[in-house]
């Protein structure tokens, strides 16, 4: 089965929650629970957690990411964080291109690309979202709009490179909604990041690619994302905030 040629992957997103010290005591608590994972493990921290963050997860398995990154080096950029400054704090994965960032944020396909270039460029592993709205979904537009984004965000990207790269699909109605897309939805949105992928690079490069599920997912849903064929781990909001719950989806895809 080629999903065994994947690395499985479950990233906790933790978007603007926890203050350092809640992050330490969250990441204390994960550690033993995560201990035995047989997928890697990921936590998606604010920038101000990202020092208590790193300090936390030393000598365990749990690798610290970031939940963007600009495109710049350094500037006049206020408010803004480099990958340079990510690398030296510790950072291993960066979240590029979350729906919230193209919403509320005025994130573009253009801007994910840059970021994804800058985030690679400097050795980070890029998770980057891509999603249709429940409109283009019912407006059939989902396989168009998936591989156009999947396209945009790696355009210049090599083949190298695409090897730290993670593609999350996030339908955004699902996203924080309690609402998950049913293991075939998502199955299939999955399926479509691929064989974007595919069309780019090659079977065998699309073959290799991590491609992770997100919205939505618990403890209780995990498992049934999870099996199928092209879903190679997860992106977790909400589930990620609690130890044991988030436990619960490491171990469902460590199986
Ligand atoms: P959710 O968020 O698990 O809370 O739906 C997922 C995400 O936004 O990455």
């Amino acid at each position: 089965m080629n999903k065994a040629k994947r690395a499985a992957v479950i990233a906790g997103n933790w978007k603007m929650n926890k203050t350092p010290s809640e992050a330490k005591a969250l990441i204390e608590e994960m550690k033993p629970l995560v201990k035995d994972a047989g997928c890697d493990v990921v936590l998606c921290v604010p920038f101000i957690d990202i020092p208590a963050a790193v300090e936390a997860a030393k000598g365990s398995n749990i690798k610290i990411g970031a939940e963007n990154v600009h495109f710049k080096a350094s500037g006049a950029y206020t408010g803004e964080v480099s990958a340079d400054m990510l690398t030296e704090a510790g950072v291993e994965y960066v979240v590029i291109g979350h729906s919230e960032r193209r919403t509320y944020f005025g994130e573009t396909d253009q801007t994910v690309n840059l970021r994804t270039l800058a985030a690679l460029n400097a050795g980070l592993k890029a998770i980057v979202c891509v999603g249709e709205t429940l409109e283009q979904r019912e407006l059939g537009y989902t396989e168009t709009l998936l591989k156009f984004q999947t396209k945009m965000a790696l355009t210049n990207v090599t083949a190298e490179q695409l090897k730290n790269v993670i593609i999350a699909y996030e339908p955004v109605w699902a996203i924080g909604t309690g609402v998950t897309a049913t293991a075939e939805q998502a199955d299939e949105g999955n399926g479509f990041v691929r064989a974007a992928v595919a069309e780019v690079y090659g079977e065998d490069a699309a073959q290799a690619l991590t491609v992770q599920y997100g919205g939505s997912m618990n403890a209780g849903n995990a498992e049934e994302l999870l099996a199928k064929e092209n879903v190679d781990g997860g992106l977790i909001g909400g589930a990620s905030l609690k130890a044991k719950d988030f436990a619960a989806i490491v171990a469902a895809a460590s199986k």
